[in-house]
């Protein structure tokens, strides 16, 4: 597996992505999309979290795909990556940008019903780049609570945020999650967190019941793409 990118970076087209945040500035959140250096980090972070298996590595939000483009070039084949987003035109360009992927289009806040609407079974992974600042904390416990549902125990959700605290609140939902600070990425516009979320050791994976027992055993560690 590559584990550098085989790019240098580069200015993305910024028009589609601020076509996206002018059609929808509050879903969006911000009018730039991930620096090529964040997104390299947040895909290191994600791979590097992912449970040893099958299943997917599942973005939540991605755009343009910058983050999208960082999974790829470290390594993970497009058609282990599933994309849910919501806006339509974004969906049509991702499917354009990445032959394979599976684009989604849908509320990844109603996680579970997309998932199994799009019959998307089993996460490794989740990165998620949706605005949770803006986000009832019942509909981001919710999301968490789904993507844990979709992951086997051990299985992580790497979130981004431009604050300085987690935007989802680790307690939120009665989740008790373990918010980790892995960093933050000053080339970025503007500057910006990273979070992974796991279920405490002791939690038995309630949220992961129904991946915990068809996940088929992997690595004892490491990264599970591809
Ligand atoms: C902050 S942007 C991040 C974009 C991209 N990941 C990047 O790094 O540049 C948030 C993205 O999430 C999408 N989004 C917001 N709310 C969503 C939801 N409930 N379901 C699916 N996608 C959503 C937006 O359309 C937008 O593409």
């Amino acid at each position: 597996m590559r584990r550098e990118l085989s790019r240098k970076p580069t200015l993305a087209n910024p028009l589609p992505f601020l076509r996206g945040w002018s059609r929808n500035p509050v879903a969006v959140g911000w009018p730039f999309a991930t620096s090529y250096w964040t997104a390299r980090r947040l895909a290191l972070a994600t791979l590097a979290a992912a449970v040893p298996g099958d299943g997917h590595v599942l973005e939540l939000g991605p755009g343009t795909g910058p983050t999208t483009q960082a999974l790829i070039e470290l390594g993970c084949p497009a058609a282990r990556i599933v994309v849910v987003e919501r806006d339509g035109e974004l969906c049509r360009l991702l499917e354009r940008r990445f032959a394979g992927l599976c684009v989604v289009q849908g509320d990844a806040l109603r996680l579970r019903e997309v998932l199994g609407r799009a019959g998307i079974g089993r996460a490794c992974a989740v990165l998620s780049g949706l605005p949770m600042r803006t986000v009832a904390p019942a509909d981001a416990a919710r999301c968490y609570r789904d993507a844990f549902r979709a992951m086997p125990p051990g299985g992580a959700i790497i979130q981004y945020t431009y604050g300085f605290r987690p935007s989802v609140d680790p307690d939120a939902g009665g989740l008790k999650l373990e918010a980790t600070f892995l960093g933050r990425e000053w080339r970025n516009m503007p500057p910006m967190a990273i979070w992974r979320y796991r279920l405490p050791a002791h939690h038995g994976n309630r949220a992961g019941d129904n991946a915990a027992r068809t996940m088929p055993a992997g690595p004892a560690h490491g990264r599970a793409i591809p």
